[in-house]
């Protein structure tokens, strides 16, 4: 079983999102029972907020199954029990070596090799979703 974890700033559009691609991506392939996915974000703003109501029309849209979601801010025990950490911005990478013990600090990857800017702010969820689908495909690329 590999233990994934996306994470954004807080928690309601890009990694959530990128959790219901995982899950879509994974179930397509029948290997559903060899990944545990789930998602957390770098600030508590949004805690126990469900995604955002753009983010969920733009899986909706592409047919990606969008399931009941809380927002929570990662925690030690995240960092200690999950294989790949996978942020969109390198600054959730700093944040997250900074403020948390983290013994092997390579399983925290940025997603794609660029940062996946904020929808929050962009509106641009279109940008975004395609980003997310192009980094869930190579990751499990790289790990089959
Ligand atoms: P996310 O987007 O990091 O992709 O979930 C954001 C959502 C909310 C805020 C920032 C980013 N906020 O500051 O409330």
């Amino acid at each position: 079983m590999r233990k994934v974890l996306f994470v954004c700033l807080g928690n309601i559009c890009r990694s959530p999102m990128a959790e219901m691609i995982l899950k879509e991506l994974v179930r397509e392939r029948k290997l559903e029972f060899e990944y545990e996915i789930a998602s957390r974000g770098i600030s508590r703003e949004e805690e126990g907020n469900d995604i955002y109501f753009l983010a969920k029309r733009k899986l909706y849209q592409e047919e990606i199954p969008v399931e009941p979601h809380q927002a929570h801010q990662i925690t030690q025990r995240d960092i200690d029990s999950f294989d790949d950490i996978l942020v969109m911005e390198n600054s959730h990478k700093k944040a997250i070596l900074r403020n948390y013990r983290v013994e092997y600090p390579e399983k925290v990857q940025r997603l794609l090799d660029t940062d996946i800017s904020d929808p929050w702010y962009s509106g641009d969820f279109d940008t975004v979703f395609e980003q997310l689908y192009e980094g869930c495909l190579k990751y499990l690329e790289k790990r089959l």
